[in-house]
């Protein structure tokens, strides 16, 4: 992938690629976005303790940081899993300086996260593993169950593929009950293939920039009658 280091709003960096001429995050504010739609809107939804992750589009790892970061706050052990078809070279990640808003006695885990080997779960921490997938989410097969995905795919328009009824089908399967999806995206087509999958979508105000985001919930009423 052809990528370029961009300046946002909030004055973190992200990429932008000709490819699909796609950013990889908001251009009002990269952190802010992340925090906004995974972090507040997904992670802090769940309330178990030992928590199963799943990411569609892992790019710079931003979204994995920041959870990670949750863990130093929280009585909480992560689990995470991350899928990409691109992954971003070691160079580029450096160059987008995430040392900056994680604190310095934790800056080690920047290089950690993205030294580690793809297709192997890794021990980051005693409370945060981490699987980084180098495969195409469109042809991949869940094989265990999840607490929340935070779907991170390039826009709809883009990559129409990766938002389909059949791409959220697997996913809605591969959740635990109340399983929660987020995502930044609140177009129709999104919350139509969601609902058509089967779950429960709710549209919520969005970071900076944008006015909505979307949180999926499975929710299977058990009937005992
Ligand atoms: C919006 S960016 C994700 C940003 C990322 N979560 C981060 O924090 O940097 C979308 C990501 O999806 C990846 N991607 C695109 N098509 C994919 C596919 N078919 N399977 C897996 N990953 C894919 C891209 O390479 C890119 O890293």
């Amino acid at each position: 992938m052809d990528l370029k280091i961009v300046s946002t709003l909030d004055s973190s960096k992200t990429l932008y690629t000709s490819q699909f001429d796609e950013h990889y995050h908001s251009t009002h504010g990269a952190l802010n976005e992340s925090l906004h739609v995974f972090i507040k809107s997904g992670l802090h939804h769940c309330n178990l303790n030992s928590i199963k992750i799943f990411e569609v589009g892992l790019g710079t790892g931003l979204n994995v940081i920041l959870t990670y970061l949750e863990t130093l706050k929280k009585e909480i052990e992560i689990d995470y899993e991350g899928i990409e078809l691109y992954p971003v070279r070691q160079n580029i990640i450096e160059n987008l300086k995430f040392d900056e808003f994680v604190p310095k006695e934790h800056q080690n885990i920047i290089n950690k996260i993205h030294e580690s080997s793809w297709d192997q779960e890794i021990t980051i921490s005693d409370k945060f593993k981490l699987k980084k997938i180098h495969s195409d989410f469109n042809s991949f097969q869940f094989e265990k169950k999840y607490d929340i995905i935070y779907f991170d795919a390039f826009a709809p328009d883009k990559q129409p593929d990766m938002w389909s009824i059949e791409n959220f089908t697997k996913i809605y399967k591969s959740l635990t009950n109340n399983g929660i999806l987020t995502t930044y995206s609140s177009k129709g087509i999104v919350k139509h293939n969601l609902r058509s999958a089967g779950f429960k979508v709710k549209r919520l105000p969005g970071p900076k920039g944008k006015r909505h985001i979307l949180r999926a919930i499975k929710n299977k009423q058990i009937n005992f009658f």
